[in-house]
């Protein structure tokens, strides 16, 4: 019997999203709370902490560890969405199906919310009083920290930037991809993995997989730029090439791009197969949905 993902992911998104609710602050002054709940919440597949709390059960983490580490990675990645929308950047008007927030609030308010609901995703991560070890939230802040910053999504993003109306190599689009997204999910899965006591090769499996994983992400959100339309996908389709960007698409074409997607999907399924854990079907299932989803 195939594994039952809609059923195992809607109770936990569920404790998400009621968290999530619960450590965004509505009353930030002047205004910046309304903005920062406004990027946070009501919208989002919440992949990364699905990826945080699936890897968690794999190795038995600590679950208040788990669940502070998947809100904490969603903030990073709300704020990089935020960002990202900007008129310096991408200069998107919809994401999540909504304006998007510089659009609602104005460019400062977005700048702010951004780099605030930054900090709140590591005031999460190192709690007075939840009863986790400090050498787990020291960890955790060092792995989210390593996979926001320059050798992860803020560095991928520079690239991107400086990508514009270029074309790159496959070797440098790769290596784009996995710092600007890849890196961020990659270690949605290792910050579950270091909410327990995973084995050395435990570890170095999960760690594959989220290599993969967060690799074939982008791929398929390059993919999804030119097939879907604008409803499905909550933003703007068809910007990567209105813009220039160098994608897996413009590179190689769709259907070598597809086809590459679904190789990683082979990589990520193989990496699970090293672990030695007795129970990763969710983790199999969230990265079949990556690669086959619609959104
Ligand atoms: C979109 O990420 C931005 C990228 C990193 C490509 P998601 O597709 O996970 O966006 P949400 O969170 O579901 O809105
Ligand atoms: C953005 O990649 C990745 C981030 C770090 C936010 P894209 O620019 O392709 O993401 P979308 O397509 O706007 O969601
Ligand atoms: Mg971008
Ligand atoms: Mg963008
Ligand atoms: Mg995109």
């Amino acid at each position: 019997m195939s594994f039952d993902l809609k059923g195992w992911s809607t109770e936990r998104l569920q404790r998400v999203e009621e968290a999530l609710s619960a450590w965004v602050p509505a009353d930030a002054p002047a205004g910046l709370g309304e903005a920062m709940r406004y990027a946070v919440l009501d919208g989002g597949k919440r992949l990364r902490p699905l990826l945080v709390l699936g890897a968690a059960e794999a190795v038995g983490g600590h679950p208040q560890a788990a669940l502070r580490a998947g809100c904490a990675v969603e903030l990073i990645h709300a704020y990089s969405l935020v960002h990202d929308d900007m008129p310096c950047m991408d200069n998107d008007i919809l994401r999540r199906g909504k304006p998007t927030v510089h659009v609602a609030f104005g460019q400062a308010t977005a700048l702010l919310a951004g780099d605030a609901l930054q900090a709140l995703a590591f005031e999460l991560l190192a709690p007075d009083d939840a009863g986790i070890p400090d050498r787990t939230q020291a960890r955790l802040c060092r792995l989210l920290a390593q996979a926001a910053g320059q050798a992860g999504m803020a560095g991928g993003q520079a690239i991107d930037l400086a990508a514009v109306g270029r074309s790159l190599t496959e070797d440098e689009l790769r290596h784009m991809h996995r710092l600007k997204t890849g890196a961020l999910l990659q270690a949605s899965v290792m910050m579950g993995a270091a909410c327990g006591e995973a084995s050395p090769a435990a570890a170095a499996g999960l760690e594959t997989y989220g290599r993969a994983l967060g690799l074939a992400f982008q791929v398929v959100d390059d993919i999804l730029d030119v097939t879907a339309d604008s409803a499905t996908l909550g933003k703007t389709a068809g910007k990567d090439a209105a813009q220039d960007k160098p994608t897996y698409v413009s590179l190689l074409g769709l259907e070598p791009a597809r086809a590459y997607a679904l190789e990683l999907l082979g990589q990520a399924r193989s990496a699970l197969a090293t672990t030695g854990l007795p129970d990763t079907r969710a983790l199999l299932a969230l990265a079949e949905m990556v690669v086959h989803r619609e959104n």
